[in-house]
C-alpha cells in the first residue's frame, strides 16, 4: 500500500502527507504558492511573533496573511509565555488559518532569549502551559514542531510527545536533528525511530529531506505519518508530486531541467512582485536566487546581475542571459 495518504490534523484533511516546513524569510505567500502548485499537502507560514501579534504589529500580521488558493495552512507561532501565545492563537485563527502550529524547534539566540523555539523543550512544565494554552484558545487544529533535544544522543521528544498529547495537539514534526545541531549534519534516524514508536499522535519527519532516497529513509519508520520539506523545495516544488508518485508508483521522475528551473523563478519572481511591489519584491528573492541558478553555465555572472534587479524589464534581461547561457 502507498505511504502517501490523507493525513487527518484534527478536523482537517490534507490531500496528501508531503509538508513543506515553516522557514523564516523564505516560506512566504509566494513561495506558498509555488509549494502547493507543486503538490505540497499542507504548507506553513514563516514563524511569526505571538507578542508582535498582540501588539497588533503591521510587518507581522503580513507575515501571516492569507490566500485561499495555499488552503490548507498552518501558521506558527512562537513565544515564551502560555497568555501572549493563547491570544495569538486567537487573532490568528481569526485570520483564517486553517492550522496553527506552535515553534518548539528554533534554536536561533532571539529565538531562545524570548524563552521561546528549542528552549522550551528543557521546560516542561512551561511547555505544557504554553500548549493547553493555544489549544483552550484556537479553537482550531494544533501542531507542535519540534527537535529530537537540545544536544545530540538527548532524546526529549518522546516526554514532549507525551505533553503534547495530554494538550490537546493533534500532530508533531520532529526536525531530527539535535537543536545544537542547526540545519546541517546528518539527521538522527534512531532518535526519530523511537520518538514515533511511542507517540499517540501522528509524526512527521524532517530534516535532510532532498529525494527519494532521503524522502523512504524516514517513510519507511513504523508510525511515520508524513514528510516536511525545507530547502530541497525551494527553486524545486515538483519535488512534492515527484515524490508522491515515486511512493505510489515506484518510478523516479527526473529532476527539474535548468529550463524548468528557470520558469519557476519567473514564477516566483511574479508572485514576489505583485505582493511585495516591484523593487522589493525582487530585493527578496536575491535569497534563493542561487537556488535557481546554480546548475547554469555562468552562474555566478548571472546571479551577479540578478542582485542588481530591481524592476521587471531588468528580470527579463538576465532571463535573456540565463537562456542564451543554457543554449550555448
Ligand atoms: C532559512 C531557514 C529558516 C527557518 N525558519 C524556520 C521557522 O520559521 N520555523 C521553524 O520551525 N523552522 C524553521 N527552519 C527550520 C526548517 O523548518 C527545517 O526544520 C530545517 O530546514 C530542516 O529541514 P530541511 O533539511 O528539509 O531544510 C528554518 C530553516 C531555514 C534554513
Amino acid at each position: 500500500m502507498s505511504k502517501i495518504k490523507k493525513l487527518k490534523i484534527g478536523s482537517i484533511e490534507l490531500d496528501n502527507n508531503l509538508l513543506l516546513a515553516p522557514m523564516a524569510g523564505i516560506s512566504d505567500l509566494p513561495m506558498r504558492l509555488l509549494s502547493k502548485e507543486g503538490g505540497a499537502g499542507l504548507v506553513y507560514t514563516e514563524m511569526v511573533s505571538a507578542k508582535a501579534l498582540t501588539y497588533g504589529d503591521a510587518k507581522t500580521k503580513k507575515l501571516c496573511k492569507i490566500h485561499n488558493d495555499e488552503r490548507p495552512v498552518s501558521v506558527q507561532i512562537f513565544g515564551g509565555d502560555a497568555h501572549s501565545m493563547g491570544e495569538a492563537a486567537k487573532i490568528v485563527r481569526d485570520g483564517g488559518a486553517d492550522i496553527i502550529d506552535i515553534n518548539l524547534g528554533c534554536p536561533v539566540r532571539k529565538i531562545a532569549k524570548a524563552g521561546a523555539g528549542a528552549k522550551l523543550l528543557a521546560d516542561e512544565k512551561l511547555t505544557a502551559g504554553i500548549l493547553s494554552s493555544v489549544v483552550k484558545n484556537a479553537n482550531i487544529p494544533v501542531t507542535i514542531k519540534i527537535r529530537t533535544g537540545l544536544i545530540p544522543g538527548q532524546n526529549v521528544a518522546v516526554e514532549i510527545l507525551k505533553i503534547a498529547y495530554e494538550s490537546g495537539i493533534s500532530m508533531a514534526a520532529i526536525h531530527a536533528r539535535p537543536a545544537s545541531q542547526g540545519h546541517s549534519g546528518e539527521p538522527d534516524i534512531e532518535a526519530f525511530t523511537q520518538a514515533c514508536a511511542q507517540s499517540k499522535i501522528p509524526i512527521i519527519a524532517n530534516g535532510g529531506i532532498i529525494d527519494e532516497q532521503s524522502a523512504e529513509k524516514f517513510m519507511n519508520i513504523p508510525n511515520c505519518s508524513g514528510l516536511m520539506i525545507g530547502r530541497g523545495a525551494i527553486g524545486n516544488y515538483s519535488i512534492f508530486k515527484r515524490l508522491e508518485n515515486y511512493f505510489n508508483n515506484g518510478m523516479i521522475l527526473p529532476k527539474p531541467s535548468a529550463d524548468e528551473k528557470i520558469l519557476w523563478f519567473k514564477k516566483h519572481a511574479a508572485l514576489s512582485a505583485d505582493y511585495y511591489g516591484q523593487s522589493r519584491g525582487y530585493i527578496l528573492l536575491r535569497k534563493v536566487s542561487h537556488y535557481y541558478l546554480k546548475d547554469l553555465p555562468n552562474a555566478a555572472k548571472i546571479r551577479d546581475m540578478f542582485n542588481k534587479v530591481t524592476k521587471t524589464s531588468e528580470f527579463e534581461e538576465v532571463l535573456t542571459l540565463a537562456g542564451e547561457r543554457l543554449r550555448l
